[in-house]
């Protein structure tokens, strides 16, 4: 059984490359980024932990943990760290969960046994300060995830927690939002002082409310 959006992120305890963790200890109440990847010392994985270190000072900046796992053990994700830090030019700057039983992988639905039983997949979990699971994105190993877009989906998170606007196709920082429908047409000046456009009863576009 894996998690789906709205769950509970499930708590666990494991060994990391900076030392053992409970989960919802170090979450903390925070915003947080749980990613898996297939193996140590496999090249796409390489340039992955390697642009999400570079990235680190911007998912400081929303308040949003990062933690990475795979299936190997410490020892390894130890020698690993320093082939990353030397071919991309970085510091790896987060823990790397070692789960070798798969412990954490099961919990999480980060094994997928008819892509492959001895790795787990390219899996993405964004988690709220409410420990609940935000999003989730799964991609083949053949494929290196887009962490910008990941750093998007935290923006439009992060907006539409604490706004009553949502964020439409391919929307950006400081691009135009929508009004959710819960929201009456004639509410909208009161909530949104910038303006609003109605293109349809069910389409109201505002500048982004929190800039
Ligand atoms: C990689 O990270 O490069 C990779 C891992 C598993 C299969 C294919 C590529």
């Amino acid at each position: 059984m894996s998690i789906r959006l709205g769950d509970t992120a499930p708590d666990f305890q494991a060994e990391t490359s900076q030392g053992p963790i409970q989960f919802h200890q170090w979450l903390n109440n925070s915003w947080a980024i749980l990613f898996s990847h297939p193996a140590d010392f496999t090249p796409v994985c390489t340039t992955e932990l390697g642009t999400v270190a570079r990235l680190k000072p911007e998912f400081d900046k929303r308040g949003v943990k990062v933690i990475a796992l795979s299936v190997d053990p410490v020892a390894s994700h130890l020698e690993w760290i320093k082939d990353i830090n030397e071919t991309q030019n970085t510091t790896v700057n987060y823990p790397i969960i070692a789960d070798p039983v798969f412990e954490v992988s099961k919990l999480y639905g980060f094994v997928h046994p008819n892509a492959s039983d001895k790795f787990t997949v390219r899996s993405v979990a964004i988690i709220g300060p409410d420990k609940k699971i935000k999003l989730l994105i799964t991609y083949p190993a053949s494929t290196g995830r887009n962490f910008n877009e990941i750093l998007r989906v935290i923006d439009s998170l992060q907006l539409t927690a604490n706004y009553s606007v949502a964020t439409p196709a391919n929307w950006e920082h400081g691009d135009d939002v929508v009004v959710i429908p819960a929201i009456k047409t004639e509410d909208i000046p009161a909530k949104f002082p910038k303006g609003f456009k109605e293109i349809k009863p069910y389409l109201r576009i505002t500048p982004q409310p929190n800039i």
